[in-house]
């Protein structure tokens, strides 16, 4: 498999738990919003896309018809059950790779999409320069993440939580500042939050948008 971190090696019993675990999860958050934004964000993949980190598979339903999107997720329990996701889905093809190591050349994607995944990579940066990689000249990130609240009183909660909470949910940063760290590489072209209804409190606010790499 390729990848750049050990993500790839990471099998073990705990890991399973939480790939089992994950859709009975976030049920309730699909069914209170979640699954409508994710809709809403997907309509507007186009052309090759790419999804990273894309766990179960709980994009896939998601998707316009006729997209033709490579599914890449790294973590083997997680790839196990997008495997049996896709089935039958014609035009959606699951590979075993890290967001910072994906088997595409350089400038062949039109459509990154990101869905409470920049949480979790270990090295943000390092995914977003291979994200600028692989898009071509006027490709888009798509995403919807979870990310470092602004309220103050909310941010020092996400703070004292965060070692807990990555220890619980796989690696997972509820203190991360994501927007800023794509703001380095991509600019924004828009940008809502919303609350993860259904979720426990550390992972709000969520951030739906759009950007393309600064030129
Ligand atoms: C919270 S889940 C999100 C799954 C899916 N995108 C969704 O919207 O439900 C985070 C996913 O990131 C994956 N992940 C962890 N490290 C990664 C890496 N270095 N590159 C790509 N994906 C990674 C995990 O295995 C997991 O499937």
């Amino acid at each position: 498999m390729a990848g750049g971190d050990s993500v790839g090696a990471r099998d073990g019993l705990w890991d399973r738990f939480g790939a089992a675990l994950y859709d009975p999860f976030l049920r309730r958050g699909e069914r209170l919003g979640l699954a409508g934004r994710r809709a809403e964000l997907l309509r507007r993949a186009h052309g090759r896309v790419v999804e990273i980190g894309a766990g179960t598979g709980l994009n896939v339903r998601h998707y316009p018809e006729a997209a033709e999107v490579v599914l890449s997720e790294p973590v083997p329990a997680m790839y196990r059950r997008l495997e049996k996701r896709v089935r039958g889905h014609a035009g959606m093809r699951p590979v075993r790779a890290a967001a910072d190591a994906l088997p595409m050349a350089d400038a062949s994607v039109d459509t990154v999409v990101s869905t409470l995944v920049l949480c979790t990579v270990p090295d943000v940066d390092r995914v977003l320069a291979e994200l600028v990689r692989v898009l071509r000249p006027g490709g888009r990130l798509l995403f919807c993440e979870h990310v470092r609240a602004e309220d103050p009183k909310q941010a020092r909660k996400q703070t004292r939580l965060a070692g807990p909470w990555a220890a619980f949910a796989q690696g997972c940063r509820c203190d991360r500042d994501t927007i800023a760290l794509v703001k380095q590489r991509f600019d924004i072209e828009d940008l809502s939050t919303a609350r993860w209804r259904g979720m426990p409190s550390v992972v709000h606010p969520l951030v739906i948008g759009t950007a393309t790499p600064t030129r």
